[in-house]
């Protein structure tokens, strides 16, 4: 037995944490949103996707924290960087931002072993109506998400909420990809789907931690994976955003531990 672990297992391989666990993740959780509200100054055109990275590096340092995704299935990043068409799992570089472009910076840290997963949407420059649109659908997307988490609900519900308020925009949700259980661990059951049919899946209980990180397209929802074997993009090279917090399921609905201090999570800060 394995005694960081506290709690039990659904039937599902699911856990479900204690109440004391709450604190453990609203820590990481604020740390992470904490990182990425002090990017927002960053990104302007002209500047880097590594630059970025390594600013995120730093913070995560300074905190007394680790970053989760270096060294991750050979991963060598503090963040993902997903630029535009790509969907997610941009690998930092040398590519320069340029005025219009939109970009996913995604990031986890480990902070006292609890994980805080979170991705927020920004644009170098000035945001086009195109842009602005599917940023607000993606975001709206995971809020129609979010409101489904309390117990009862089911996983399916979720998906389904966020599917048919992404389709009824008429974009599209992306299906190569999904959120995931999260804690002690960066990746633990369920997948959390971005749609689905309601009172489909697994039973929400008080307890469970999980993100929801739903991609949107502008176009059509296949992606592929480059030659890095990490970037995914659009196949039909569309625009795409993502938007991922990392939530708790309480006695009568949710906790967002991923919430932004300075109330920078939406790139219109309004
Ligand atoms: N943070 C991503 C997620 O939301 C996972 C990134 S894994 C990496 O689950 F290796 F690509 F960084
Ligand atoms: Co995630
Ligand atoms: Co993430």
């Amino acid at each position: 037995m394995d005694d960081i672990h506290h709690g039990r297992l659904t039937r599902e391989g699911i856990r479900i944490h204690e109440a004391t666990d709450f604190a453990g993740m609203h820590k990481a959780g604020e740390l992470a949103a904490r990182i990425l509200d002090d990017m927002v100054d960053l990104v302007v055109p002209g500047t880097t996707t590594e630059a970025i990275d390594k600013a995120i590096t730093d913070k995560v340092e300074a905190a007394g924290a680790k970053s989760a995704t270096i060294g991750y299935k050979g991963y060598r990043h503090a963040s993902c960087i997903s630029v535009n068409h790509v969907v997610c799992h941009g690998i930092p570089g040398p590519k320069v931002l340029k005025d219009g472009d939109i970009l996913n910076i995604d990031v986890t840290v480990i902070l006292d072993g609890w994980f805080g997963d979170t991705s927020r949407m920004y644009v170098a420059g000035k945001l086009s109506r195109k842009s602005e649109r599917l940023i607000q659908v993606t975001h709206d997307a995971l809020f129609k998400g979010i409101e489904q988490v309390k117990p009862g609900n089911t996983f399916g519900d979720i998906g389904h909420a966020i599917q048919k308020y992404v389709e009824g925009q008429r974009m599209s949700v992306v299906r190569d990809f999904c959120g995931h259980g999260l804690g002690r661990v960066f990746h633990a059951p369920p997948n959390v789907l971005h749609y689905g049919r309601p009172g489909t899946q697994a039973v929400l209980e008080e307890g469970m931690f999980f993100t929801i990180e739903p991609m949107v397209n502008l176009g059509r929802p296949e992606t592929k994976v480059l030659d890095d074997d990490w970037t995914a993009v659009t196949r039909d090279r569309t625009l795409s955003a993502q938007f991922e917090h990392s939530i708790g399921v309480t006695s009568d609905g949710f906790e967002i531990f991923t919430l932004s201090p300075a109330g920078k999570f939406h790139p219109t800060y309004s």
